[in-house]
């Protein structure tokens, strides 16, 4: 995600802001840039593309960027490709083709979060004679907090609270305006910022590691507030710009326990986002009960069949979404590995779609089997996590998820994210083909998956205490039927991946076809029960291996209480709707697997002979 950074103060600010965007560099990043003020003089723009250090050449490691005031930001793409253009910081002005320079405009900004209802906003904004240069939701927000500026003539905190009552999604804004030198305005929704202060000078950022260096007393600034920001002070204020008192914290931690949010891994805190990140991802796409993917409802009325496409924990995800969509709609669906779809002499049908799941977007064989279907005349649907990236680019329709930068090499929001991504597209695919009756009630369930998360993740010391007995385990069998199978799959890898414990994923019903042999005194099995009408199936697989010494774990749905007449340790996941339950009996696998790694003392964010995106065959 985006990470935003802030000085006014006495020294020169764009070496501060520099250093500052360096320790918010983990966030994950594809362009960059900064808005500095020296005095009453207009802001001075600076922005690049890639890495932080263009940003350090083009002004000389801050050294050409004269002024004690400024902002500074590294976009993590949500909205527009990766481009200097498109790079923060916004102005009000219409004068972004070079990206740099001095500005004449009332307001520049630095925004990190998602404003949802941007496109109605930005018709708003042209109807009252504003051209846009980016094709941002941030550009769309300053212009909307000038035009309020502007129109009420009341001043910043008047502008922000208007302009927060208006807007919907999350923000944390950064703002100068041209009236107020060496002041910096803030509103925080949902997206993180906190405020330092030391002697005569005050620090912006996302996120403690950015301050660590100036300062260690800060203020958390709460949802829906905002504040003004002066040389080493800071005034708070509410929705109705009536002046809250707040007190400083006193920071204790290091720099490298910042940057992973107080969690000991990037994937511990990763899981963690996951429910914001199903939120992101639902609502970038469903406004008013309206699912909208970027693709035409004829063209999904006409595709005749689809083939998912991916590697790894996104094949998981394709598999899944192959039951998905087989019980939503009437298509036929086949998914394949990326390897060897790009290999096999399949009779594809010409009106077939073809859907690449990919987080990186730059995975070789995903991005070889989507070039494959394109010479075959195939449409092709990308969902991808990085805005921009190869895959994101090449396919003829993209849907973005909304999980930011994920840094951990095991995936868990990403896929988590990819699974919002594909239950939205089956659930359009049902409703144009109408074989879905009550969209509502799906998309109402899927409202509510946040929250079924967050408990899950507040057990999570239960699975903690099992782990360290898994731990000690060499191989462990993941057994389901149907969409529980497929859950499986991703359980399995995980647990592999992370803790190097041999595991294999098994349709349960295929056991006693030879892999029962293997089956023994203390074999670990783990089961996933969520499907009601394969429960019964599935329990009596459990048995099979528990008559040959299994030790079995099941993780089932709140209700099948009976399991724990078989089952050695049980976990419950709240009860959802069966096409939608990957999306929590994936939390307590993901878990398992975290804690078995941690018991083993392995590298978790960084296991060994793997990447995090495989650019090569
Ligand atoms: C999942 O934990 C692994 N990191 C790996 O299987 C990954 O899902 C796979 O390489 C695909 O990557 P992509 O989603 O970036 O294409």
């Amino acid at each position: 995600m985006c990470g935003i950074v802030g000085f006014t103060g006495r020294r020169q600010a764009a070496p501060v802001l520099l250093s500052g965007l360096k320790r918010l560099e983990y966030r994950g990043y594809d362009s960059a840039g900064m808005a500095v003020r020296n005095g009453d003089a207009p802001a001075e723009v600076v922005k690049s593309t890639g890495k932080l250090i263009k940003l350090e050449e083009k002004t000389d490691h801050g050294q050409t960027l004269a002024g004690s005031c400024g902002i500074g930001h590294t976009r993590w793409a949500t909205h527009g490709e990766p481009t200097v253009v498109n790079a923060h910081p916004h102005v009000s002005g219409n004068c972004q083709g070079s990206g740099s320079g001095p500005v004449e405009s009332d307001v520049v900004g630095v925004h990190n979060g998602i404003i949802e209802n941007y496109v109605e906003l930005k018709e708003k904004l042209l109807r009252h004679g504003y051209e846009f240069y980016s094709s941002t939701d941030t550009e769309v927000v300053i212009k909307l907090i000038d035009y309020y500026y502007k129109k009420y003539k009341i001043g910043p905190v008047d502008a922000l609270t208007r302009t927060m009552v208006r807007v919907r999604g999350s923000y944390a804004l950064e703002v100068m305006f041209k009236d107020y030198p060496q002041e910096i305005y803030v509103a925080r929704k949902d997206s993180p910022m906190i405020i330092g202060i030391s002697e005569g000078e005050s620090y912006i950022a996302s996120d403690v590691p950015a301050l660590l260096n100036y300062c260690r007393s800060v203020y958390y600034i709460d949802n829906l507030e905002l504040a003004r920001v002066l040389p080493g002070e800071v005034h708070f204020f509410d929705l109705n710009g009536d002046e809250i008192p707040k007190e400083p914290t006193e920071i204790t931690f290091s720099v490298e326990a910042a940057e992973k949010g107080g969690y000991e891994h990037f994937m511990m805190k990763e899981i963690h986002e996951q429910p914001r990140v199903i939120a992101d991802t639902l609502h970038s796409a469903v406004q008013d009960g309206r699912i909208d993917l970027g693709i035409s409802e004829e063209t999904l009325k006409n595709i005749s069949q689809i083939y998912i496409v991916a590697c790894g924990s996104a094949y998981h995800v394709g598999v899944i979404s192959q039951y998905v969509l087989e019980e939503l709609t009437n298509l036929p669906v086949r998914t394949e590995l990326a390897s060897e779809f790009r290999y096999r002499k399949m009779n594809l049908d010409p009106d077939a779609l073809v859907v690449v799941i990919s987080q990186s977007g730059e995975t070789a064989d995903s991005l070889a089997a989507l070039r494959q279907a394109k010479t075959k005349g195939l449409k092709t649907l990308a969902i991808v996590n990085v805005v921009g990236s190869s895959i994101a680019r090449e396919a003829d329709y993209v849907f973005y998820t909304k999980a930011g930068p994920e840094i951990a090499v095991a995936t868990t929001k990403a896929y988590s994210a990819q699974l919002v991504a594909m239950y939205l597209f089956a659930l359009k695919i049902g409703e144009v083909r109408e074989t879905i009756e009550d969209i509502a009630k799906y998309l109402q369930e899927l409202e509510s998956l946040p929250g079924k998360v967050e408990r899950l993740l507040d057990d999570k010391e239960r699975l903690q205490w099992f782990a360290s007995k898994l731990s000690n385990t060499n191989s462990i069998f993941y057994i389901g039927r149907g969409l529980d199978y497929a859950i499986c799959l991703e359980g399995s890898l995980k647990l592999k991946e992370i803790s190097y414990i041999h595991s294999e994923a098994y349709a349960a019903g295929e056991l006693k076809h030879g892999t029962i042999s293997l089956v023994e005194k203390g074999t670990m099995v783990i089961s996933s029960l969520t499907q009601p009408d394969l429960y019964e199936k599935t329990v009596s697989n459990m048995v099979e291996v528990k008559s040959r010494g299994a030790a079995l774990v099941a993780i089932a749905s709140y209700g099948y209480y009976s399991i724990e007449d078989c089952a050695d340790f049980v976990v419950y996941i709240p009860k959802t709707l069966p096409v939608f339950a990957a999306s929590l009996a994936v939390i307590p696998m993901q878990l398992l697997a975290y804690y078995a790694a941690v018991a083993r003392g392995e590298d978790v964010d960084k296991p060994r002979n793997l990447a995090k995106s495989v650019t090569v065959e």
